[in-house]
C-alpha cells in the first residue's frame, strides 16, 4: 500500500516530466509518490495524499486509446492539480472541449495571469513558461473560469476554487518555467494544506545501505567512463562493500581527445579507485562498420561493453553485480512504459545492454537527476571541477557522429570537440553551460583554402544549457568566441570546409544530434 501520509499522489500518464514532478514535492519536504494511471481508488483513498497532480502523458484525450483513471477523480475529495494532458484530462471531464492538432506549443511562451487565483499568489502577472503539447483546451468546463492565457492559448489555466480543481497547459515542474516552483508550492501548501518534514537527510547512507543489502556477501564489477555518474556509483558501492568491488574502465575508441589519460589519473590518483584499462577499440569500431542508425548503434555498443564486462567479471570470481550510474532521464527516455509513449532514444546503458547479460545490473543513482547526483559527488570527495564536467554519453562519439562512424568523421568530431570545449574552458563558459560539443555527419559542402576548392565537411557546434537534461536551451554563447573556434577548426581541420551552430531547444531537438 503506498504511503504519502500529509503528501501528494502524480498520476503518471507516461508523461516525460512525471517524475520530476514528484522530484519538485520531494524538494519541499513533502511525501510524494508516482502512481501510474490504472491505480486501483482504494490505493489513492488509502495513500494518506492531501492533494492529487494528474501528469502530462503522451496520448490525447480525443484520441484513440486515452490514458483515463478507472475512477471519478472528484470521488477522492482532494485538491487536484493538472498539468499539461492533466489540463485537458480535466476539461474533458468536468465537459469541457479539447481538440487536437491545432496550435500546439513546443517551448517556452509567455502566461498571462488573468484571473488572481491562490496558484499564481507571488507570481507576476507575465512570466515565462515551457510547453510541449499538441493538442488544446478549447471550452473550459462550466463551473471553472480561465485564470491564465499564452501567446497560442486562451485557455492555458483554469480553476475551480470551490471543488479545488487548478489546471495548467505548461509544465512548472520544468526549470524553464519561471515561477514554476513557486506555482507547486502554492498548491502543496496553500491548496492541499501538505506538511513538510525538511529534506531527505542522509541519501548516501540510505544509498550505501540499500547496496549492502542487495549485493550481500558476492562481489561486483563498476563500468567507470569518467563521468560523475559512473564514478558516484563506483564510490558508493566501495562505500558499501569495500574490496569486493572491481572498477574498469573500456577504451571504446569512441571518447573525447585526451580522455583516457585523464579519467584514469583523476580515478587512480585522486579518488583512490583502483581500476583497470581495457582498450577495446578495435572490437567497438570494428562493430560500428556500415552502421548508420543510430538505434542500431547503441545495441551494438551495448553488447561489445557487456562482453567485455562478461569478461572483466570472469577473472574476478565471485562476481554477480554489474554496477551502472544510470540516471532517470536516461531511464526515462528509453523506455516505454504506457501505450502511446514513445522511445525518444535507447541510452545504451538501459536499453543498450543485452538481456542475457549474466550479471545482475544494479544502478544505485536511478531514481536521480544530475544535479543531486553533483551534489552527492561533492559530499564524497570528487573535485568541483570533474563533479561539474559536462556529461558524456556512454556511447561517445558515437552518437555524435551521423550516419556511419568513419575514421574521418571521428577524427573530425573529436578534434573540433576539443577546441570548442578548450575556448570554452578559456573564455570562462564552459561551467555555464550544461553540455558543449561539435557534431558532424555526412553532409559536405563546397569551401576553397587558398586557390584550391576543399570539398570538406560541415561540421556542427552546440551549446546548451540545463538543469537536468530533461529539457534544455541552446546556450546564446558570444559571436567573437563562436568566430574563434569556428576559423580555428577550419584551419586546423583540411576536412572541414563550414562551421555552423546549433540552434535548436529541446524540444523539439535532443540534446545530442542522435
Ligand atoms: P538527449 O540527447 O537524450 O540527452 O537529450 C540527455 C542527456 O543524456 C546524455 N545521453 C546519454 N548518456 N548513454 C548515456 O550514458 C546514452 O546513450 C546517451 N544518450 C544521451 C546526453 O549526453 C545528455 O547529457
Amino acid at each position: 500500500m503506498v504511503n504519502v501520509k500529509d503528501g501528494i499522489i502524480v498520476i503518471d500518464f507516461g508523461g516525460q516530466y512525471a517524475h520530476l514532478i514528484r522530484r519538485r514535492v520531494r524538494e519541499m519536504g513533502v511525501r510524494c509518490e508516482l502512481e501510474k494511471f490504472d491505480v486501483e481508488y482504494e490505493e489513492i483513498k488509502n495513500s494518506g495524499a492531501r492533494g492529487i497532480i494528474l501528469s502530462g502523458g503522451p496520448s490525447s484525450v480525443v484520441g484513440r486509446n486515452p490514458a483515463f483513471l478507472g475512477f471519478d477523480v472528484r470521488k477522492l475529495g482532494v485538491p487536484i492539480l493538472g498539468v499539461c494532458y492533466g489540463h485537458q484530462y480535466i476539461a474533458e471531464h468536468f465537459g469541457g472541449k479539447t481538440v487536437t492538432g491545432k496550435a500546439g506549443e513546443y517551448g517556452s511562451s509567455e502566461v498571462e495571469v488573468m484571473k488572481k487565483n491562490v496558484l499564481f499568489q507571488n507570481l507576476p502577472s507575465r512570466f515565462s513558461a515551457w510547453f510541449s503539447h499538441a493538442d488544446r483546451v478549447e471550452t473550459i468546463p462550466r463551473g471553472f473560469v480561465r485564470i491564465a492565457r499564452s501567446e497560442k492559448d486562451e485557455n492555458s489555466a483554469f480553476a475551480n476554487d470551490r471543488l479545488r480543481i487548478y489546471t495548467v497547459q505548461f509544465h512548472p515542474e520544468v526549470s524553464q518555467t519561471s515561477f514554476g516552483k513557486r506555482l507547486l508550492h502554492n498548491f502543496v501548501f496553500k491548496v492541499c494544506g501538505c506538511q513538510s518534514h525538511g529534506s531527505r537527510e542522509d541519501v548516501i547512507s540510505e544509498i550505501v545501505q540499500d547496496i549492502r543489502q542487495k549485493v550481500g556477501d558476492s562481489r561486483a564489477i563498476c563500468a567507470v567512463s569518467g563521468g560523475v555518474d559512473s564514478t558516484t556509483a563506483a564510490l558508493l558501492t566501495k562505500m558499501a562493500i569495500g574490496d569486493r568491488l572491481s572498477c574498469v574502465f573500456v577504451n571504446h575508441g569512441l571518447l573525447r581527445k585526451h580522455e583516457e589519460e585523464d579519467v584514469l589519473r583523476l580515478l587512480r590518483e585522486n579518488l583512490g579507485i583502483k581500476v583497470e584499462y581495457v582498450d577495446a577499440s578495435v572490437r567497438f569500431l570494428e562493430a560500428l562498420k556500415g552502421i548508420s542508425d543510430p538505434e542500431e548503434k547503441r545495441p551494438r555498443i551495448g553488447e561489445n561493453f557487456a562482453t567485455v564486462f562478461e569478461e572483466f567479471s570472469r577473472q574476478q570470481p565471485g562476481t554477480e553485480w554489474l554496477v551502472q550510474g544510470t540516471l532517470y532521464p536516461d531511464v526515462v527516455e528509453s523506455t516505454t512504459p504506457y501505450p502511446g509513449s514513445s522511445r525518444i532514444k535507447s541510452h545504451h546503458n538501459v536499453a543498450g545492454l543485452p538481456k542475457k547479460l549474466g550479471l545482475k545490473v544494479l544502478e544505485p543513482l536511478r531514481d536521480m537527476y544530475k544535479d543531486e547526483v553533483r551534489k552527492i559527488a561533492l559530499k564524497l570527495g570528487i573535485p568541483r571541477n570533474f563533479a561539474y564536467r559536462h556529461p558524456f554519453p556512454g556511447p561517445g562519439l558515437a552518437v555524435r557522429v551521423i550516419g556511419e562512424v568513419t575514421p574521418v568523421k571521428l577524427n573530425i568530431c573529436r578534434e573540433a570537440g576539443y577546441i570548442f570545449e578548450r575556448e570554452l574552458v578559456s573564455s570562462g563558459a564552459y561551467r555555464k553551460l550544461w553540455q558543449a560539443f561539435a557534431f558532424v555527419g555526412d553532409d559536405r559542402v563546397v569551401g576553397v583554402a587558398g586557390d584550391n576548392r576543399r570539398h570538406g565537411y560541415m561540421v556542427t557546434l552546440r551549446a546548451v544549457k540545463s538543469e537536468d537534461g530533461m529539457t534544455a536551451s541552446y546556450a546564446k554563447l558570444p559571436w567573437s568566441l563562436l568566430d574563434k573556434v569556428s576559423r580555428e577548426v577550419t584551419n586546423t581541420l583540411p576536412d572541414v570546409s563550414m562551421v555552423c551552430y546549433s540552434l535548436s531547444n529541446k524540444p523539439p531537438s535532443t540534446i545530442e544530434p542522435q
